[in-house]
């Protein structure tokens, strides 16, 4: 006997009608998602429309020096700065079906990595489903007949006019590094110096002879502890990461452990010790953000989990909804293209999803493992030295083609280096032989 709950979930549609998909951003992972839609197996059961808020695609890789809002008011969505290199190789950053040409280096520049989003798009003709300048504020679930389906409003920023359109199914790829995640120290009010988060920084100048508390070691916060060190007089690296790190950094960069209170020019840090700064330099990461989400959608973000989802992406609830690059420390580009492939494979009716029971069990179940590892809520979304697992998942579940494992290996050694030897690492050169095999030339 059939049940209801996996009724629901049937979600084939009547080729007679095309399905109608809404993209929501036009990153890397909202060209991915139009890639898909628009191939030519699946164009003549799918329309889609992709709404882009700002003038440009690409996303985190378009830099602009400004900080604060646009001309439309809106929150700079970039955290892109100026110097910015890549902190993968380009053999890891391509997508599946389009690799990154090959050239002198693999550590690649911003715009070299922004130039080749756009060859990308330009290959597969995408632009002409994006509409620019379109931002959407509101994703609603529809219910009675038109029960799974959505309505998004869109507000065009151009015409200054406010458009409802009704889709099938949502695929959310906005982004998620570009709302700070700024934890409250005590005494953070009283600090009478400069104040700047990560998502805010441009160039290194400005921080020219000061002394510099930079909170956190995670990617932004290492590679930015560089970088100012050339200018600034100080930097105070202050963290809680349990290995240490081996990078030899310049002799005016020190390490601390994290900073307890801050009073009008000092920071006090867990070992007791204090230090008079000038600047308080936030590398603390980002939210999940969602502001468009209409609050019955059936998702929602738990100390920065968001959930309930089925693997990452489909919400368990209303599974029309994907979220599509929730999942970091990961090849981006690659897992995008593998979690559109996995969506469509179940919005288009070629695989079943499972009872919601046993979509909400795994998901628990997943959590369960990572808080017995020791990781926080906060971390479920972390992929890491497991990634290659996730992506096995993937594939096996929708029978579609894997990742090369290769890729896998090789983000596990670029950032094992990242960590052991930050000053050098980016003029490694690797190149992929086949899909388990690299060299380093
Ligand atoms: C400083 C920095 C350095 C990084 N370096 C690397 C790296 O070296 N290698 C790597 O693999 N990854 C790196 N990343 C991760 C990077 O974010 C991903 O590679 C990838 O670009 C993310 O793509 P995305 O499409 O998911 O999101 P984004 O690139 O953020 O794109 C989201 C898009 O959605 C649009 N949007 C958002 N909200 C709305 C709305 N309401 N309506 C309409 N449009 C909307 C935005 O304008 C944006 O264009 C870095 C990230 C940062 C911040
Ligand atoms: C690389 O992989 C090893 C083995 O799985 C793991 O212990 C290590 O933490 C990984 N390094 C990084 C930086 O992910």
């Amino acid at each position: 006997m059939e049940n209801t709950t996996e009724q629901i979930y049937n979600l084939k549609v009547n080729h007679l009608n095309k399905m109608r998909i809404a993209v929501i951003g036009a990153g890397a992972a909202g060209l991915a998602a139009l890639r898909h839609c628009t191939s030519q197996s699946n164009k003549k059961s799918i329309e889609v429309i992709c709404y882009e808020q700002s003038g440009d695609i690409g996303g985190t890789w378009v830099y602009t020096p400004e900080v604060g809002r646009d001309a439309y008011g809106l929150s700079i969505h970039s955290s892109m700065y100026k110097n910015l290199r890549t902190n993968l190789p380009k053999e890891v950053m391509g997508f599946p079906d389009f690799p990154i040409p090959d050239n002198d280096k693999s550590y690649l520049t911003r715009t070299e990595l922004l130039d080749f989003i756009n060859t990308y798009c330009d290959h597969f003709e995408l632009r002409k489903y994006i509409q620019f300048h379109h931002h959407v504020v509101l994703v609603k679930p529809l219910d009675g007949d038109n029960m799974g389906k959505w309505s998004v409003e869109v507000e065009d920023l151009e015409k200054k006019k406010v458009l409802v359109e009704v889709f099938d199914a949502i695929m959310i790829c906005n982004g998620h590094y570009f709302q700070p995640n700024i934890p409250e120290l005590e005494g953070h009010t009283s600090f009478k110096g400069r104040v700047l988060h990560s998502h805010d920084y441009r160039v290194p100048e400005t921080f020219a002879g000061k002394k510099v508390v930079v909170l956190g070691a995670g990617p932004s916060g290492m590679d930015l502890a560089l970088e100012i060190s050339k200018h600034a007089h100080q930097v105070i690296l202050s963290h809680h990461l349990k290995v240490p790190i081996l990078t030899k950094f310049p002799s005016n960069v020190i390490q601390k452990p994290d900073v307890v209170q801050l009073r009008e020019h000092q920071a006090v840090f867990k070992d007791g010790s204090k230090e008079n700064v000038d600047t308080i330099f936030y590398c603390t990461g980002y939210k999940y953000s969602f502001p468009f989400l209409d609050k019955n959608c059936g998702v929602k973000v738990d100390r920065n989990m968001v959930t309930p989802l089925w693997k990452h992406l489909l919400a368990i609830e209303s599974p029309t909804l994907a979220f599509v690059g929730l999942p970091y420390y990961v090849c981006a580009f690659s897992m995008f293209d593998l979690q559109v492939r996995f969506v469509l494979r179940f919005w288009q009716g070629f695989k079943k999803l499972p009872p919601k029971e046993n979509m909400l069990a795994e998901e628990s179940m997943e959590l369960k493992k990572k808080l017995s590892e020791g990781l926080h809520v906060q971390q479920f979304h972390m992929m890491g030295s497991k990634q290659g697992l996730y992506y096995e998942d993937l594939a096996k579940t929708a029978d579609l083609d894997p990742l090369p494992p290769v890729l896998t290996s090789l983000h596990n050694e670029s950032s094992q280096k990242f960590i052991d030897d930050l000053l050098n690492y980016r003029e490694d050169r690797y190149k992929i032989i086949d899909d388990h095999t690299y060299v380093q030339l």
